[in-house]
Order: structure tokens, then C-alpha cells, then sequence
């Protein structure tokens, strides 16, 4: 193997640039030359290679985004754009890929994969929803966002005696809301996983307010209710004046954390070993602090399920 490509494809994640930058500089570092390919699959259809030099990663390790941009292909999911694609990397001379994204961009790596084509996947979204690895490239960084939002909006919720409804992002997973209510404080955490008990969020905001609490925060992960819709519904059956802080986009921008750029920094190497060894149809999976490869087909098979023990614990301390 002489040049791999990177890519990056589905929703960005911050700490996308970190694992890009380690993943040509393992390359570069062991004899191999790289392409990085713009727009995700869209940009292998339609030729958009660059070549990676050290300079071009440079500064980057800190940069939320994604220095090769990203894209969601409608035409990767076809036959005939998948064999575009395998032609433009043929001549690019790519001849083994890198595919950093969530299970959208795996699928697309594994019908890769099932055409003869080296490929290994990493895994990066914010949303945390990949089976196989304890955590996500991404992932860290959204929950200390929300984390430090959900701290701003309970200064004002206190001020004011209100609830706070805070929708997170997640449409079909609660990884986020659960992890950033459990480490806010949140007095209830909705998520898609589970089903919506709005007599138990009644309860708990009445309780509280019978307890003397002077706020009430609940997170609600998008998938679970329109925002507007469920706030309406809390002040008819609570009469506490309640708010809805919406806080979109901003959970996918800014510079990753620490971690996230740990994380990224070891899969983006262990990615191009992978390749090397002759590895292909792989993801890197992080388990007990250890990284490992995985199958594609089997992260692809299986859904990730929420720890319930953190759900009863996040419960039980937002008595
Ligand atoms: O990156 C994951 C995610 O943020 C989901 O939580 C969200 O529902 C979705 O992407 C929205 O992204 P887009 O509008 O870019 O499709």
C-alpha cells in the first residue's frame, strides 16, 4: 500500500481534525503518502483528492469541524455511485481508505469494503450512538457544551423561579441528554430510548417546588417531543412558569476537549496501523481504555443501549 484517503461524512463532530491530523501523520510517519478527499463520499464521486503533506494538519488540533468538510452521498447508497467512487479513488492511486463519521458513513465504508476495497472506519459523531466502543470521537466535548449551558440557564432559572426545559440533541439516542443531566443536575432526563411519563415530570417539578427548590431543570432529547409542544402541556398541568431553551448547533461546534482529542489522536493512528497489517471491514472500537478493531458488520447489526444504572442514578440523585 502506498497512499491511503481520509474522509470525513455524516453530521461533523469536534475532534474530527484531531483524528484526521494523526491519521496523516501516522501515514506520512510510516513511508505512505495520503489524499483527503472533500465532502465525504460526495467528494470521492466527484474527484475532490488533495494531497496531505505535515504542513496541511498543521494548527488544527484544536479546531472544532472538519478540515475536509463533510457531506451526507444520496448517491453513495447507490450501486452505480459507489462504483464512481471506486474509480476516482483507483485513479487517485488511493488504495486504502480512511472513513471518519457515525453509522451513515460506516454503511458506506462497508459496501466499500464488500467491493475489494481496504477500508477501516472510526468512529465520530456527537451523538455517541455507535455499538462496539465505549465512546464516540465528539462526545465528550457536546456533553461539557451542554454541561456549561445547562449551568448558565439554572443562574436565570434560580433568578427567576422557573423550569427549564433544555432540548439536546439526539434524535433516536439519549447518550448525550443522560450523560449531561446526570452531570448537571438535572431534574428529569427524556430520552428516545425510553417512553415519555410527563406524570412523572409533573411530579417531580411539584415536588420540588413543595421542597422549596427555586428551579427545575429537565432535558429533553429531541427525539422525544416538539420542545414548544411539551413546555405547553408542563404549565397547564404544573402552573410553574417554565421556559424552553433550544440549544441546537451550537453541540456540534467548538474546540474538542482534552479527551476528545486524546481519543482522536490514538484512533486516527491505530487507523492507519490497521491498514497496514492488511486489516479492512473495521472499526476502531475504545473499550476500558484500550483501543481495538471491530468488525463494521457487527457495529452496524447492533444498537447501543443507555446505561440504565446511570438513568436510576441521575433519578434517584434529583430527589
Ligand atoms: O451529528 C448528529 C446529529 O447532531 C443529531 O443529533 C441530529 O439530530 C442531527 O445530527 C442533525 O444534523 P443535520 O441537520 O446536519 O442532519
Amino acid at each position: 500500500m502506498r497512499r491511503i484517503g481520509v474522509l470525513t461524512s455524516g453530521g461533523d463532530a469536534p475532534g474530527m481534525n484531531a483524528a484526521i491530523r494523526a491519521a496523516v501523520r501516522t501515514a506520512i510517519y510510516n513511508g505512505l503518502e495520503v489524499s483527503g478527499i472533500r465532502h465525504g463520499y460526495q467528494g470521492m464521486i466527484e474527484g475532490v483528492y488533495e494531497d496531505m503533506t505535515l504542513r496541511s494538519v498543521a494548527d488544527i488540533i484544536q479546531r472544532g469541524g472538519t478540515i475536509l468538510q463533510t457531506a451526507r452521498c444520496l448517491e453513495f447508497i447507490e450501486e452505480s455511485g459507489r462504483k464512481k467512487g471506486m474509480d476516482q479513488l483507483r485513479w487517485h492511486g488511493v488504495e486504502g481508505l480512511i472513513a471518519i463519521g457515525g453509522d451513515g458513513t460506516f454503511r458506506g465504508a462497508l459496501d466499500l469494503e464488500k467491493m475489494g476495497f481496504p477500508v477501516i472506519g472510526i468512529p465520530g459523531t456527537i451523538d455517541n450512538d455507535i455499538p462496539c466502543t465505549s465512546t464516540t470521537i465528539g462526545f465528550d466535548t457536546v456533553v461539557n457544551t451542554v454541561v456549561d449551558a445547562i449551568n448558565k440557564i439554572r443562574d436565570t432559572a434560580t433568578s427567576h423561579e422557573r423550569a427549564f426545559v433544555i432540548e439536546v440533541m439526539g434524535r433516536h439516542s439519549g447518550f448525550i441528554a443522560l450523560a449531561a443531566g446526570l452531570a448537571g443536575g438535572a431534574e428529569s432526563i427524556l430520552i428516545p430510548e425510553l417512553p415519555l411519563v410527563m406524570d412523572e415530570v409533573v411530579e417531580n417539578i411539584k415536588r420540588g417546588v413543595a421542597r422549596g427548590k427555586r428551579h427545575s431543570i429537565i432535558i429533553l432529547a429531541e427525539g422525544v417531543a416538539d420542545g414548544r409542544e411539551f413546555v405547553k402541556d408542563l404549565v397547564e398541568q404544573t402552573g410553574v412558569d417554565t421556559r424552553l431553551s433550544v440549544l441546537g448547533y451550537i453541540q456540534r461546534g467548538g474546540s474538542p476537549s482534552a479527551q476528545d482529542r486524546v481519543l482522536a489522536s490514538r484512533m486516527g493512528a491505530a487507523a492507519v496501523t490497521y491498514l497496514i497489517q492488511g486489516k479492512s471491514g473495521k472499526m476502531v472500537a475504545y473499550e476500558d481504555g484500550r483501543l481495538k478493531d471491530v468488525d463494521l458488520s457487527l457495529a452496524l447489526s447492533q444498537k447501543k443501549s443507555i446505561d440504565m444504572e446511570q438513568y436510576e442514578l441521575a433519578k434517584i440523585l434529583s430527589m
